[in-house]
């Protein structure tokens, strides 16, 4: 098996040391050669840099291993590049939050007007690292976790058609690891699954083990009583705001009770209950800086101090097992089935070809070849041809740097009451993200 060569983008990512210690625990199916981390912030990435370099060598001192800020050295010569980049920082996803709250409307980091801001702060993000790739590694594949994977998924649909990069989302896996819970089994890896929607805004219409007996009936029973609600010792979801949505995921799945939910319909079908339910001074942005963030960068500060990665471990869970999965499918050509953002191409053969879908694919050297669907039901349907216009008008927004086009994605995002709510929310995010976005004309 060739020995491949991984560059993570965004190498101070709170998810960096998780993915670098799980790398370096599954040589055995997935040998590396080289791990480097490229980041554009040398401060945000030399702890984590220096923590992985000290936990790599006592983990596994063959593989190479370096940190820059130096794109062509980050990206020359690499197989894949593992990206999770957020344009930002958390300092902005807190405004994304918080700016849609002060007018009574979802403020969330993927969902509503703030992930349409996120998404267009992305845009350019995720663009300028998918060129740094093909100019100095053309033959090598971007795995792309950099949110909000919906939007960004679209806009390299539009603007980089050719290019090789597969956008991904970790929720759908996490869920499937509950659901392997509720069954009392020991892995997600046991199920086959049949799933459909745009990325955060799907449905699971099967769940079956290995030799096809139906598992759905048990979950949706489950379901139907507690929601998601399994009590898991998920680093990533443990904390309460994630309890909440779990719980939530009953009120999502009695709207069609023939399928499963992916927990973010919540912010589109319960907008009110949403709102009521959150704080405007302390989101989901505050909780992660005073959680994960904190914890990551404690841990990392602590390797570098006491010269060992002894005693510590940085949390890898579903994140950094699916982005490896993938990983091994297309270098060893598994043919591994996974859920994957891609163009619908006639897989939903009711729905928009040009759209890009959350689906299982089966996964080899050439990329994802996806399965197919066939029709999908009215309520589905509508809600998703609604999602995916906003998806398209953002980007299109972002092409024409057009004020018209970003109201009208705002305006018709479920999440938002009225034209008049959407314009003033996009008068304050445009202040926001001056230094971000483009000029909108
Ligand atoms: P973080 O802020 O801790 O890390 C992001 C890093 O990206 C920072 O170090 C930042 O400096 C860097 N960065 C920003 N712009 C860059 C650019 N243009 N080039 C290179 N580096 C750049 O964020 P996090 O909480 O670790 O999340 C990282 C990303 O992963 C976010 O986009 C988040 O939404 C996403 N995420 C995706 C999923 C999924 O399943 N799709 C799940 C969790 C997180
Ligand atoms: C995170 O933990 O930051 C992500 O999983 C997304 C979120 O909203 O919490």
């Amino acid at each position: 098996m060739k020995k491949q060569k991984i560059l993570i983008a965004g190498g101070g990512s709170t998810y960096t040391p998780g993915i670098v210690a799980m790398l370096a625990d599954n040589i055995d199916r997935f040998p590396i050669e080289e791990i480097k981390l490229y980041d554009d912030l040398a401060e945000r990435q030399e702890p984590i840099g220096a923590a992985c370099e000290i936990l790599l060598r006592e983990k596994n001192s063959d593989i190479k291993f370096s940190y820059t800020t130096d794109p062509e050295e980050a990206f020359t010569n690499i197989d894949f590049c593992m990206a999770h980049i957020r344009v930002g920082l958390y300092a902005m996803r807190e405004k994304d939050e918080k700016i849609p709250l002060k007018y009574g409307v979802v403020g969330q980091e993927t969902c509503g007007p703030g992930g349409i801001a996120y998404g267009m702060r992305s845009i350019p993000g995720v663009l300028e690292i998918l060129d740094y790739m093909e100019k100095y590694s053309p033959n090598a594949w971007m795995l792309n976790y950099s949110n909000p994977a919906a939007i960004v998924a679209e806009a390299t649909r539009r603007l980089r058609p050719n290019s090789k990069i597969i956008n991904i989302c970790d929720m759908p896996i996490a869920i499937e690891n509950i659901f392997a819970d509720i069954l009392g089994l020991e892995s997600r890896k046991e199920l086959t699954v049949r799933y459909y929607g745009l990325n955060h805004f799907g449905w699971w219409t099967s769940v079956t083990d290995k030799s096809g007996h139906d598992l759905l009936p048990q979950l949706q029973r489950f379901v139907a009583k507690d929601g998601y609600a399994f009590e898991t010792e998920d680093f990533q979801h443990k904390h309460p705001s994630w309890k909440a949505t779990f719980k939530k995921a009953k009120d999502i799945y009695a709207l069609d009770p023939t399928t499963l939910p992916n927990t973010y319909l919540k912010y589109y079908l319960y907008p009110d209950y949403e709102v009521a339910n959150s704080n405007p001074d302390f989101t989901r942005a505050n909780e992660v800086m005073e959680t994960r963030e904190k914890e990551v960068f404690e841990i990392a500060h602590k390797i570098i101090d006491n010269g060992t990665a002894e005693g510590t471990s940085f949390h890898a869970g579903a994140h950094a097992t699916f982005i490896i999965d993938l990983a091994c499918a297309i270098a060893f050509n598994t043919k591994e089935r996974m859920l994957l953002i891609v163009p619908n191409n006639g897989a939903i053969d009711n729905f928009d070809s040009e759209a890009m879908v959350e689906i299982p694919c089966l996964v080899g050297n050439d990329g994802p070849e996806p399965l197919s669907i066939g029709s999908i039901p009215t309520f589905q349907k509508g809600l998703m041809e609604q999602q995916v216009a906003v998806e398209k008008l953002v980007v299109e927004a972002y092409i024409e740097e057009s004020y018209q086009k970003l109201w009208q994605a705002i305006t018709l995002s479920k999440t938002v009451p009225s034209a008049s709510v959407a314009k003033t929310i996009l008068d304050d995010l445009i202040e926001a993200n001056k230094t971000f976005w483009p000029q909108l004309k």
